[in-house]
């Protein structure tokens, strides 16, 4: 269980609240051969005559290689030989030998590569997904669309994995299937591994997030699925008749980068749809991020990439994969909570969250205990309950209240508490995460309760002589009214590596979402049931992956930047209640948390208009975002002299983030492309953001044909009197009669 939760947080999965520094990727400086170390080289693409053979690729890097390097087991040095989204190679080398390939002809950049961390039966209903009715009929379920998804492997029997409906995989697949005999289906059509470099590990995974995330965008149908006994129903991938394609690039151990590429690289030859990478390495240049690099080769080939924000909220700017043509995705919470409630000697009650609710817990009242102070040895405050903590503390028998984060595990802080005897535990925020709670797979009887709560039972302690607790179990509870709702833990922006523009994109369900896993989490009696329950922007991330192939395959012939724009501009501002979705301190959610809402797939499926993208127009936003020729050549792999430059905030986004100095005016352009019923008219309504004047011209847009495309023109410019604050926010919608297409707004003032 400790081992399982460490590895948790290496993924983008949040065990802990200590996802912030620890999601954050480190850099990795322990090589495997003394002295070498693992780099990505870029490189020229080969002069002369296209190069098509493999092996010619391979012998043009090979000549970058040292040339000491010629025995057999030398060769081996060249790891990877990237075709497809990068132009070079990984390669083990010493510091001297990276700099001496610096001299050789059509040399572009070496640098040692990082470690990148991995960032339900219910949520498909949540999302207006339904058998009978709506976007999954008329999407036929996500059918003949190939999932990509790069994680930890998959467990192929699983009857998530079944292939029961599933058409056999479209002519163009063309990737293999690496795991033993039968293990590939119609579902599962395609399992490989690239770890450190090998390709013969068996694509299995060990850990689970890579199995919950696979089968979160395109798990079959499986009735009575549930946790414990908890959130019982039928557990199903968004897109449940899509094909799934298995890249193996994490081990229980870590990610990094060159096999990430290798991934990457894989799945663009095997002709994948959508790729999902539910992993990141925090924020960083697009030139300086693999993940960014793969993803614009997979774009350019038509390929939807969907990435994790990053675990690292609700702290402001902290974002991963913020690039623009990656669908970058928060978490939100879902309206089920497994309530367990902490119940006081004096009668409070407060409400909280766990998963395990072992019907054998009395709910009799027992001693309750805080425990204070700070164990000076091993450095840690004891009320966050890591290993140390209970050294001159008696909690056997007790209730203990712990505090969540300190780095330390959620379900590890249950595992001490259980450790050194105590009967149960109440686990409540810190003040940063707020109300935000979880339903974790807890080892002893415990609740989840927010800060407020938490401080009230801190109080009730303190004037108490003899707290007593106990915790009462509700179960699973239905119809949350403020669901969704943004979660402590979802990474903010704004974006650091293009300010221009707004992420994240969007939000999705990704707190205590029910999904395969490879084994059994209850040993007790109550089910053999090999589901999990977990949370971070890694089980978002796949949601939203599941619906652009419910998206692709309704729609073949959008781009990928169209789907994204069908995404964000019907996303929903409100929740169940009808009132604005708040975030982990009950406030109306901030335009860095929830971006452009919370994803509607149904009306995703029928946006109007879109806001489509061609690849080439981001070299220009690239050459905007001040970026060297040869940086913008490593993103796309071509030999790049800036000319034309664009503004960030010029690219042809579904939403808008700008800078505006005092008595400044800027004007942008945007051309929506009509993809609703040929004869459409749209209206306008602006809301703008406070202390700022939004002008469009014209501001009625009339269409006549499919795939018309009208350009407007929107000028923001600063009003008297200044507002105080450094962003503002509004929106700016086209309507129908039928439909809107909102974009959100973000101005800075500066
Ligand atoms: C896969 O097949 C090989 C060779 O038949 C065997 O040695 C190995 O144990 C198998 N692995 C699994 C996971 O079934
Ligand atoms: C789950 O629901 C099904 C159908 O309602 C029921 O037959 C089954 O016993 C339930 N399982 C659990 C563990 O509650
Ligand atoms: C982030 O938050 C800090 C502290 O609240 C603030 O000082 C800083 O300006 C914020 N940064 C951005 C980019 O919003
Ligand atoms: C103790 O922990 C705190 C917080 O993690 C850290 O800032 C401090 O440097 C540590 N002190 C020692 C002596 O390790
Ligand atoms: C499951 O079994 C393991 C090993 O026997 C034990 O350590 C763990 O606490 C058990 N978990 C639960 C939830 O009972
Ligand atoms: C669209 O409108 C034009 C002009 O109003 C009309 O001639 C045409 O028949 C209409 N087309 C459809 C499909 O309704």
């Amino acid at each position: 269980m400790l081992n399982m939760a460490f590895i948790s947080v290496l993924l983008l999965t949040c065990i802990s609240n200590f996802c912030p520094s620890s999601a954050q990727g480190v850099e990795s400086s322990m090589p495997r051969n003394a002295g070498l170390e693992t780099y990505i080289v870029h490189v020229k693409s080969p002069n002369g005559p296209v190069l098509s053979e493999p092996e010619d690729l391979e012998s043009w890097y090979r000549s970058f290689m040292p040339t000491t390097i010629a025995s057999p087991s030398e060769r081996s040095r060249l790891i990877y030989s990237y075709r497809n989204v990068v132009t070079g190679f990984a390669a083990k080398l010493s510091p001297e030998e990276a700099k001496a390939m610096e001299k050789k002809d059509g040399f572009v950049f070496a640098r040692p590569q990082r470690v990148y961390a991995l960032h339900t039966t219910h949520s498909p209903n949540f999302l207006g997904l339904q058998q009978t009715m709506g976007v999954w009929g008329g999407s036929n379920y996500g059918k003949g669309v190939i999932i990509g998804v790069l994680d930890t492997g998959v467990t192929p029997g699983h009857p998530s994995f079944s292939d029961l409906g599933v058409p056999p995989p479209p002519a163009k697949w063309k990737g293999r299937c690496l795991l033993n005999g039968t293990a590939c289906n119609n579902k599962l059509i395609g399992a490989r591994s690239f770890l450190n470099g090998e390709t013969t590990p068996l694509p299995i995974d060990e850990e689970g997030h890579g199995t919950h995330t696979s089968s979160t965008a395109a798990g079959n149908m499986v009735k009575d699925a549930n946790v414990f006994g908890n959130a019982n129903g039928t557990a199903a991938g968004m897109a449940p008749l899509a094909h799934l394609a298995i890249y193996k690039v994490c081990s229980v151990e870590d990610c990094t980068e060159t096999d990430i590429l290798a991934g990457m690289d894989a799945a663009v030859e095997d002709g994948v749809d959508v790729l999902s990478l539910s992993l990141g390495i925090g924020p960083a240049a697009f030139f300086q991020d693999s993940i960014a690099i793969g993803a614009f080769g997979a774009m350019e080939k038509g390929i939807f990439v969907s990435c994790s924000a990053g675990n690292s909220g609700p702290f402001n700017a902290s974002l991963s994969n913020e690039a623009p043509w990656i669908l970058t995705v928060g978490a939100s919470t879902i309206d089920r909570i497994i309530k367990a409630t902490a119940m006081l000697g004096n009668k409070l009650q407060l409400e909280g969250e766990s998963l395990f609710q072992p019907k054998s817990f009395p709910s009799t009242l027992m001693p309750l205990v805080y425990p204070t102070g700070v164990n000076e040895d091993l450095n840690i405050t004891n009320s966050l309950c890591g290993i140390g903590s209970f050294k001159d503390i008696d909690i056997k028998g007790k209730v203990v209240l712990c505090e969540r984060g300190g780095g330390i595990g959620r379900i590890d802080k249950g595992q001490t508490v259980k450790d050194a005897g105590g009967a149960a535990m109440i686990m409540m925020n810190d003040i940063d995460s707020g109300e935000s709670t979880i339903a974790d797979p807890h080892v002893l009887p415990a609740t989840h309760v927010g800060f407020k709560g938490g401080s009230k039972i801190k109080a009730y302690i303190k004037s108490s002589k003899s707290p007593m607790a106990t915790i009462l179990f509700g179960g699973t509870v239905i119809g949350v009214k403020y669901a969704p709702e943004v979660t402590s833990f979802s990474s903010r922006g704004p974006s650091l590596a293009s300010p221009g523009i707004l992420k994240p994109d969007i939000i999705g369900p990704g707190v205590s979402i029910v999904a395969a896993w490879p084994f059994s989490v209850d040993n007790s009696t109550i089910t053999k049931s090999t589901f999990n329950m977990i949370s971070g922007t890694s089980m978002s991330c796949p949601h939203l992956s599941g619906i652009a192939a419910l998206l692709k395959s309704a729609h073949p012939s959008w781009s990928p930047a169209a789907i994204k724009s069908a995404i964000m501009t019907t996303a929903d501002l409100l929740n169940l209640n009808g009132t604005p979705i708040i975030d982990e301190k009950a406030l109306p959610a901030d335009i860095f948390a929830i971006g452009a809402g919370h994803v509607n797939p149904s009306r995703a499926n029928d946006p109007g208009l879109v806001y489509d993208i061609k690849p080439i127009d981001y070299l220009s936003y690239l050459c905007g975002l001040g970026y060297s020729d040869k940086q913008i050549g490593m993103i796309s792999r071509r030999v790049i002299k800036c000319s034309k430059s664009i503004p960030e905030a010029q690219l042809n986004y579904p939403s808008f983030s700008i800078s505006l100095m005092a008595s400044t005016v800027t004007t942008f352009t945007r051309t929506v492309t009509n993809v609703g019923e040929p004869n459409s008219s749209y209206d306008l309504e602006v809301s703008p953001p406070p202390g700022v004047a939004v002008t469009v011209k014209p501001n009625r847009l009339v269409f006549s044909k499919a795939n018309q495309q009208m350009t407007y023109q929107v000028t923001f410019s600063r009003l008297a009197p200044d507002v105080n604050t450094p962003y503002v926010q509004g929106s700016l919608k086209w309507y129908s009669s039928k439909r809107f297409v909102r974009s959100p707004i973000s101005v800075k003032l500066t």
